[in-house]
């Protein structure tokens, strides 16, 4: 039975700021940030929208009627989860409206959730084939004003149905994984932002990739040739480029330019979002996918990695006609009604968090075009609002 991503949504919120301004306000060279990191636009996250309003906008993009009868899974993977306690999928669930006989529970492996989720996704299906999955990569990168790791920032969500007979991609089986006890980037949790050992950081990417590459080789017998492309977790575009280079060197002529080609279609989406964590190597999937017309049963690689960390490289093979299930004019249709905020404007909405002592509040929702909202907090309590409800 053929296992794999059915449908595949995404929802950023409705501001970004430009990389080029922010490079001027920090005295730092424009070309550091749009060249050297990668990063054309940032996406802003204010403060009507956290983890679980982004993850409900990307799955309302892709659900109907039948899904939400059939999904009986919704799996959240996310590192910007709003309780220690109940789950981010619980309020989807709801929000979307879903089945009452499903499983709903949050993941955590800092971007590597959503991966473990879809891994775990196949499995269910593999069981139960009449099943839906609703898997979910959904956060916002914080890691503070004037920092290193401020380039590196976003906000956004990815929403996949896993089912059998997928329309877009059939996941292969042959995955390699690896798990390390590092500290290369984390967040405690007394902390809204993440502390990062940033060159450590991009060495471990490098190496988890290396490793779990040439573990896949063995396993798969398949090599660089096989791969239409390969798609990579992508922190700030720069990064899967650096990874990619370090195993071109073997490769003919012709499968290194399509690789490097492919990978820079691959990237379109992130340059303009920025770190979705979860989600990142998801976007990078759809942004490959929506930007070229790949050949039919295209085999693509992903590399997913997690700080702290875990990694994994897997592979898919594209079905037929996997371009008319996706939502190409939807998708731009997102990013050209996004509007620009200045630096100031930026570091103000920046701040504008929750209160920490738990106090209540309630935001002003009409500025925020998204249909799901957070409208504020009530006896320690997000209150949520679906506006089409
Ligand atoms: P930094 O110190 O700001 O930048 O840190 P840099 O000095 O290393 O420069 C960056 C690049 O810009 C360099 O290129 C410079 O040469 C270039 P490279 O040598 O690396 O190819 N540069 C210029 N290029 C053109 N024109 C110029 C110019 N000036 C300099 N004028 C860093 C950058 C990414 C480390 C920082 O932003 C950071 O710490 N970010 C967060 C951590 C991160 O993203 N790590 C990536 C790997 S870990 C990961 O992916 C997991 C993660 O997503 C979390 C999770 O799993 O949950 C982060």
């Amino acid at each position: 039975m053929k296992i794999g991503i059915d449908k595949i949504g995404f929802y950023t919120p409705h501001i970004f700021v430009d990389m080029e301004k922010l490079a001027v306000a920090r005295n730092v060279e424009p070309a550091k940030f749009t060249i050297g990191i990668g990063q054309s636009q940032m996406s802003v996250a204010p403060a009507t929208q956290d983890s679980v309003t982004l993850a409900a906008n990307a799955a309302l993009e892709i659900i109907n009627d039948e899904d939400r009868e059939k999904i009986d899974f919704v799996i959240f993977g996310s590192e910007s989860g709003i309780d220690h306690s109940k789950s981010g999928a619980v309020y989807v669930h709801h929000l979307l409206g879903l089945n009452p006989n499903a499983r709903a529970v949050e993941l955590k492996q800092a971007c590597y959730a959503a991966t473990a989720g879809i891994q775990m996704a196949k499995g269910h299906v593999a069981l139960n084939p009449e099943s839906k999955v609703l898997v979910l990569g959904t956060d916002i990168a914080r890691y503070g004003l004037n920092t290193s790791g401020e380039s590196t920032q976003g906000a956004g969500a990815v929403a996949m149905i896993i089912s059998a007979n997928p329309r877009i991609m059939e996941l292969d089986n042959q995955n390699v994984y690896l798990t390390n006890d590092i500290m290369d980037f984390w967040r405690p949790i007394y902390s809204d932002k993440a502390f990062v050992d940033g060159k450590f950081s991009n060495e471990q990417y490098i190496l988890f990739f290396n490793k779990v590459w040439e573990a896949y080789k063995d396993k798969s017998g398949l090599e660089l040739k096989d791969m239409e492309a390969i798609c990579y977790h992508l922190p700030y575009t720069k990064m899967g480029l650096k990874a990619l280079r370090t195993v071109l060197d073997d490769a003919p002529e012709e499968v290194k330019e399509r690789l490097l080609e492919n990978y820079q279609i691959s990237t379109i989406y992130n340059r303009n979002v920025g770190n979705i964590y979860t989600g990142s190597l998801y976007l990078s999937l759809l942004s490959l996918l929506e930007n070229k017309e790949l050949k039919d049963s295209s085999r693509i690689g992903m590399f997913s990695y997690g700080s702290g960390a875990v990694g994994e490289f897997f592979t898919g093979i594209l079905q037929p006609n996997y371009r008319q299930h996706l939502n190409l004019e939807g998708h731009q249709q997102l990013f050209n009604s996004r509007q620009e905020v200045s630096v100031e404007e930026y570091e103000r909405i920046f701040e504008e968090t929750l209160p920490a002592d738990g106090s209540d509040i309630e935001f002003d929702i009409s500025r925020d075009p998204a249909t799901i909202v957070l409208s504020g907090s009530l006896e320690n309590k997000r209150q949520y609002v679906n506006k089409n409800r």
